[in-house]
């Protein structure tokens, strides 16, 4: 234990890879917000961050903050101690970051194997079958597919996680992977997810409300209001789950017309 020479008590020294100082992003489309305030976050090598909390809270801005898709009006970004407030989104691709958006974009006109062509940065097709693999996909039926119209929202978004597998990154960071996709992708997904973890220095940043996914965080990161609220242990969230869990099930018993008791009424 040492203090830092802000007087903060640390734990050792923190070997980090992304740092987020005092982020704040006002949004002018329409009228003007505030979307982000003061957010400050410091992510390390070769850890999991699961970022959760409200619809609306802001996860996904500060995902795009990080790509370069929002720029913010206060605060700056540094990548492996490298200042990136300025750089672009194609900067930061080619520094090492990747996004898997929420929603993910359709890349009309190419085969799948070209978009993960263009991904690695190499055609290797044992790779691609291994990569369609870890996100639940038939290799033999999708990767001469051209990505149209027809593609569903689940193979369109596991298509895009594949690409962002794909890439040797530093940050990749996954905005609600298990949207649309369905139990059995869901289960290999979050397999890759820990393999990757164990293979790669990578920091992986998967936003997401699922309790599978919570158990593979090293730290959780609440975010509600624009703001960080909470930085935390899975422990402490899943706690808080369980707690949330079982209150709900006093409300069940309140809506079967049964008396709510003084210990369910918190
Ligand atoms: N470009 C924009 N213009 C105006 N408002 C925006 C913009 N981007 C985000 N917002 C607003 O900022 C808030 C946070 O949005 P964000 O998409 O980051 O939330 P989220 O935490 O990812 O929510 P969800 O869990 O529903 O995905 C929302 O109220 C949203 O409407
Ligand atoms: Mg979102």
């Amino acid at each position: 234990m040492f203090y830092n020479r802000w007087g903060t008590l640390r734990a050792g020294v923190k070997n980090v890879m992304l740092e987020l100082r005092d982020i704040t992003v006002t949004v002018t489309e329409g009228t003007e917000a505030t979307i982000l305030k003061d957010i400050n976050l410091e992510l390390e090598k070769n850890k999991i961050y699961v970022m959760t909390g409200p619809n609306g809270g802001g996860k996904s801005s500060i995902a795009k903050t990080i790509m370069g898709i929002y720029q913010p009006s206060k605060g700056k970004l540094f990548l492996d101690g490298v200042d990136i407030t300025d750089k672009s989104i194609t900067e930061r691709a080619r520094m090492g970051i990747g996004y898997a958006f929420q929603t993910p974009p359709r890349f009309k006109g190419l085969k799948v194997r070209e978009l993960l062509t263009l991904a690695a940065g190499r055609e290797d097709i044992n790779e691609q079958c291994d990569l369609l693999f870890d996100v639940g996909l038939c290799a033999q039926d999708y990767l001469d597919r051209e990505i149209n119209a027809s593609f569903s929202g689940g193979e369109l978004k596991r298509i895009e996680i594949a690409t962002l597998l794909a890439r040797n990154l530093k940050v990749a960071v996954f905005d609600e992977p298990e949207a649309g996709i369905d139990l059995w992708s869901f289960q290999k997904l979050t397999e890759t997810f820990a393999q990757l973890h164990e293979k790669y220095d990578l920091t992986l940043v998967i936003i997401s409300h699922q309790e599978r996914i919570l158990r593979l965080a090293d730290q959780v990161i609440v975010v509600s209001e624009g703001r960080i609220s909470d930085i935390t242990s899975r422990d402490n969230i899943l706690a808080e789950i369980e707690r949330i869990d079982s209150d709900c099930l006093c409300r069940r018993d309140c809506i079967k017309g049964e008396i709510l008791s003084a210990e369910c009424d918190r």
